[in-house]
C-alpha cells in the first residue's frame, strides 16, 4: 500500500518572516487593535481589487451579514443564490429574517447557473448572492442583466476569490454588484488569521457600514485616541463588535503583496494535477477557466465516480486518510444539513420543483485535494499514485465480493 509517512494536509497558510516581523513591530508599537495598519490595508485591498471602497471586519460572514442589513432585508424577502457554498452564505440571510431560494448549480463550473435565476424569482424577491466556488468566477453579465431587469441587488460571495478575474477586471471592481465580499481565513488564498472585508462602489454606504462593524459608532478608536481626535463618542445605532486588527493587518500588508505569486504557483499546481490526472477514469476533473472566467485556483475538487471507482467519495475520503493523505469537502450542500432540511420541507417554494440534482450529484462526489502554493511536485506525485493504487485496489476488492 502507498502511502505518505506523515500527514499531508490539503491545505497550509504561507505565513513568512515579513508578516512575523510586522506583527511583532506592531505588539512594539502599542497599537495591536484596529489602528493605521488596518487603514492601510484597507487602501491596499482597495488599490488591488481596483475599488473606491474597502472596509475589513472580523470575517467574511459577519461582514456578509452587514451587507444584508445594509441592503434593508426584511423578514421574509427573499434572495437567491447556490446551495453549494459555506452555510453563512444562508445563515446571514436568515439572520436577518430573510428567505435563501436555492437554484441548481451549473456541474461544469460548480457555480450557479444564471440560466435558472429568472425563474426563481417572486414579488419578494430582493437580491442575489453569486458564490464564487473553488475561486473561478461565475458569469456575472447574465447575473447583472437578470438583477437590472427585476430591479434586484447583487451582493458577490468572494470569500474564495482574492485574485479572480471576470472578463479582466478584478471580482468586486463592477459597480453593477452593490457589494462584493472576501475571507482571509486561514484556508484562503490570503491570510489574515481571521478576516473578511465589503468591497462596494456608494460611497453613502462607507459610514453605515463603519458604525455597524464597531458598535454604532463611526469612527474608530484609534482615531478618537489620537492627538487629533475627539474623546467624545456617539452611537447612533446598535452595532456589532466586528473590527479588524492592527495584528491581522500585519499579516494582510504583506499577504496582500505576495497573493499574485500565491496564486500564480497554485495554477501551476493545479494544471500539473489535471495533467497527471488526465487519463483517470475515476475522477471527473474540474474546469480551469478560461479568458472571461479568470479563476484563483482556491480549491482542486475532483469529483469520485463510484461506478467507474468502485468506492464512494466518502470511502475515498477514509482510504486517503489511512495513507496520510488530508482532502476537504466543499461543501456538504448546505439544503442537506438538518436545519436547512427542515427548513425546506416548510418552504417547498425556495427550492425548484424538480429539486437539485445538479447540486446534489456534485454534492456526493466532490473531493478537494491538497492544493496550496508550497504543495511540492513530490507531494503532488503522491497523491496521484496514491489515488491510483486506492482505485486499483477498490477494483480488485469489488472484483473479490461479486
Ligand atoms: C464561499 C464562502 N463564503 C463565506 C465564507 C465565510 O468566510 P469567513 O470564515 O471569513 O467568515 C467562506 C469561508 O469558508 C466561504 O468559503
Amino acid at each position: 500500500m502507498i502511502r505518505r509517512d506523515a500527514f499531508l494536509p490539503f491545505t497550509r497558510p504561507m505565513v513568512g518572516e515579513e508578516e512575523i516581523a510586522e506583527m511583532v513591530d506592531s505588539i512594539h508599537s502599542g497599537w495591536i487593535t484596529t489602528g493605521p495598519k488596518a487603514a492601510k490595508f484597507e487602501e491596499a485591498l482597495a488599490a488591488y481589487n481596483g475599488v473606491p471602497h474597502v472596509l475589513a471586519l472580523n470575517s467574511a460572514t459577519t461582514a456578509q451579514e452587514i451587507t444584508m442589513q445594509v441592503l434593508g432585508l426584511q423578514p421574509g424577502d427573499e434572495v437567491i443564490t447556490t446551495s453549494l457554498t459555506w452555510v453563512s452564505t444562508l445563515s446571514t440571510v436568515l439572520l436577518q429574517g430573510g428567505v435563501p431560494v436555492l437554484v441548481d448549480i451549473d456541474p461544469k463550473t460548480l457555480n450557479l447557473d444564471p440560466a435558472k435565476l429568472e425563474a426563481a424569482i417572486t414579488p419578494r424577491t430582493k437580491g442575489i448572492i453569486p458564490v464564487h466556488l473553488t475561486g473561478l468566477p461565475v458569469d456575472m453579465d447574465p447575473v447583472w442583466a437578470i438583477a437590472k431587469k427585476h430591479h434586484l441587488w447583487v451582493v458577490e460571495d468572494a470569500a474564495q476569490a482574492m485574485g479572480a478575474h471576470y472578463k479582466g477586471k478584478k471580482i468586486g471592481s463592477d459597480a453593477r454588484s452593490a457589494m462584493t465580499v472576501y475571507s482571509f481565513h486561514p484556508n484562503k488564498n490570503m491570510t489574515t488569521g481571521e478576516g473578511g472585508a465589503i468591497a462596494f462602489h456608494d460611497p453613502h454606504r462607507l459610514g453605515r457600514i463603519q458604525r455597524l462593524r464597531f458598535h454604532g459608532i463611526e469612527r474608530d478608536a484609534w482615531k478618537r485616541q489620537s492627538k487629533e481626535g475627539s474623546v467624545h463618542i456617539d452611537v447612533e445605532e446598535p452595532g456589532r463588535k466586528a473590527n479588524f486588527m492592527d495584528l491581522q493587518a500585519a499579516l494582510g500588508l504583506h499577504q496582500i503583496k505576495k497573493l499574485d505569486g500565491f496564486n500564480a504557483k497554485r495554477g501551476q499546481l493545479f494544471r500539473r494535477y489535471l495533467e497527471l490526472m488526465k487519463d483517470m477514469d475515476e475522477v471527473m476533473l474540474p474546469w480551469e477557466g478560461d479568458r472571461d472566467l479568470g479563476h484563483c485556483f482556491h480549491l482542486f475538487i475532483a469529483r469520485i465516480l463510484p461506478e467507474k471507482a468502485g468506492l464512494t467519495r466518502d470511502e475515498f475520503v477514509t482510504e486517503l486518510k489511512e495513507r496520510n493523505i488530508g482532502t476537504g469537502i466543499h461543501y456538504k450542500p448546505a439544503h442537506h444539513h438538518s436545519y436547512y432540511r427542515a427548513f425546506y420541507e416548510k418552504r417547498a417554494h425556495a427550492l425548484p420543483k424538480e429539486g437539485l440534482p445538479h447540486t446534489d450529484w456534485s454534492g456526493d462526489r466532490l473531493c478537494s485535494l491538497p492544493l496550496w502554493p508550497g504543495l511540492t511536485e513530490e507531494d503532488q506525485n503522491l497523491v496521484v499514485a496514491v489515488m491510483k493504487d486506492v482505485f486499483v485496489a477498490a477494483r480488485s476488492k469489488s472484483r473479490v465480493t461479486v
